[in-house]
């Protein structure tokens, strides 16, 4: 989740309906992130809280944040959800319960629906995510990870918990997930059946570091943004997804293979490796074009007053890959954008590229927007506005897709 969400599920006709469970636990509060990200994300949140779950937090803090009621018991409220727990049940299309306590995850295990969270999951079809958030003694006990399993086993998606420090100062398991890897795993969920569902895209990103002696290397300004953009949204679209990664300080994307990589020579062994069985390639990466010749054993020492480095080429990873999947480049350039594009773009034979001017201030390295011209190789050209680095990544999809489509590939 590396910008604010905001078109997650492009492909859904309507706003995605989410039942947010909450129940009785000291992470109560940490459920409110959730709800915000997932109704400005565009979905329907109805949040249901068990009566455990009032005494840590407010209803009408889910009320102010999903802009909708918030049920608590079964047959008292009146609301839409009052009698009418089952039309919620089978309306939802997915179901997250965070945080999920020990009591909780024990009675979904037993099918007991003696509260309106259980007895709608029960009745519901939809997918569950389950956070727990417990003490670890009670994470630990052998009870809850039977239950655990037996939700596990019945494709329930469990979320964490991490290790960490709980509420009772001690330190062990039991830490409710972050919000970005629960966000993270509805995101994939709720994208399964998108336009890119059965498609195996790789994606390379950040900048590639050559070591120059055991301390210093040379480096580029990439951050790696557009590419693990480009990664979270095709996962969102259904694809599976193998990011092949330069160090960054980003996040690293749940339901995203990963393979790390420090060199351009390393990253063009992973990628050659994956490539022939992917369905679309995609050259986030800024690869360094040159590496010093040799590697000092031991660290250069500042001795003589001028130090000359002595640099080799680089292999050319996308002009070196070829095979029968899309191949989707970038060009960063300072001068004749399109010029320089277009010859990247036929020189290395590729399907798109994705031009960006590295002198706009607002845009492009580090940025979390771009501004991009995307060439394809029947000379179409789509000048886009500003847009933050997740909404080129869909529009760069959105070709991608479209050229899979027309080559019918499976
Ligand atoms: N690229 C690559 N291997 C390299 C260098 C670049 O695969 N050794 C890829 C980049 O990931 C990008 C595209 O090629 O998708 C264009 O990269 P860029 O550095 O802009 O172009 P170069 O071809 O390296 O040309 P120049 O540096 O002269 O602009």
């Amino acid at each position: 989740m590396q910008d604010t969400c905001q078109h997650f599920w492009q492909h859904w006709q309507h706003s995605p309906r989410i039942i947010l469970g909450v129940t009785g636990s000291i992470a109560a509060y940490k459920a409110v992130p959730v709800a915000s990200h997932l109704t400005q994300a565009g979905a329907k949140v109805d949040v249901i809280m068990t009566k455990a779950a009032t005494g840590f937090i407010s209803p009408l803090t889910f009320r102010a944040i999903t802009g909708r009621p918030v049920a608590i018991e079964m047959f008292e409220l009146a609301s839409e959800f009052s009698l009418e727990h089952i039309s919620l049940a089978e309306a939802a299309n997915l179901i997250v319960i965070a945080p999920a306590t020990a009591n909780v995850i024990a009675k979904l295990a037993a099918g007991i629906a003696d509260d309106l969270l259980c007895c709608t999951v029960l009745a519901s079809k939809a997918p569950v995510v389950i956070a727990p958030a417990m003490d670890a003694n009670m994470y630990e006990n052998s009870i809850t990870q039977d239950n655990l399993s037996k939700l596990e086993a019945r494709n329930f998606i469990i979320v964490g918990p991490r290790s960490g420090r709980l509420a009772s100062g001690k330190e062990g398991p039991g830490r409710f997930a972050e919000t970005h890897e629960i966000i993270d795993h509805i995101c994939q969920l709720l994208g399964a059946n998108g336009d890119l569902a059965n498609r195996y895209i790789v994606v390379t990103a950040g900048g590639t570091q050559e070591p120059i002696d055991p301390v210093r290397y040379i480096t580029n300004r990439s951050s790696g943004k557009m590419g693990y953009a480009l990664a979270e949204a095709a996962r969102d679209r259904g694809a599976k997804v193998l990011l092949v990664t330069a160090p960054t300080c980003l996040t690293r994307p749940v339901g995203v293979d990963i393979i790390d990589v420090t060199t351009a020579q390393e990253m063009y062994q992973a990628t050659k490796d994956v490539a022939p069985q992917a369905n679309a390639l995609i050259m986030a990466a800024a690869v360094a074009d040159y590496r010093p010749s040799s590697i000092a054993k031991d660290k250069i020492k500042k001795e003589a007053d001028r130090l000359t480095l002595e640099l080799e080429r680089t292999q050319d990873i996308l002009a070196s890959i070829k095979g029968d999947f899309i191949r989707v480049g970038f060009a960063a350039e300072s001068t004749n954008l399109l010029e320089n594009a277009k010859h990247k773009l036929h020189q290395k034979g590729l399907d798109l590229i994705v031009a960006n001017d590295i002198t706009d201030s607002d845009s492009g390295f580090g940025a979390d927007n771009n501004r991009v011209t995307i060439i394809d190789r029947e000379g179409n050209i789509d000048s886009l506005p500003l847009l933050p680095k997740r909404e080129v990544a869909d529009k760069i999809l959105d070709k991608v897709a479209a050229f899979l489509a027309r080559r019918g590939k499976g």
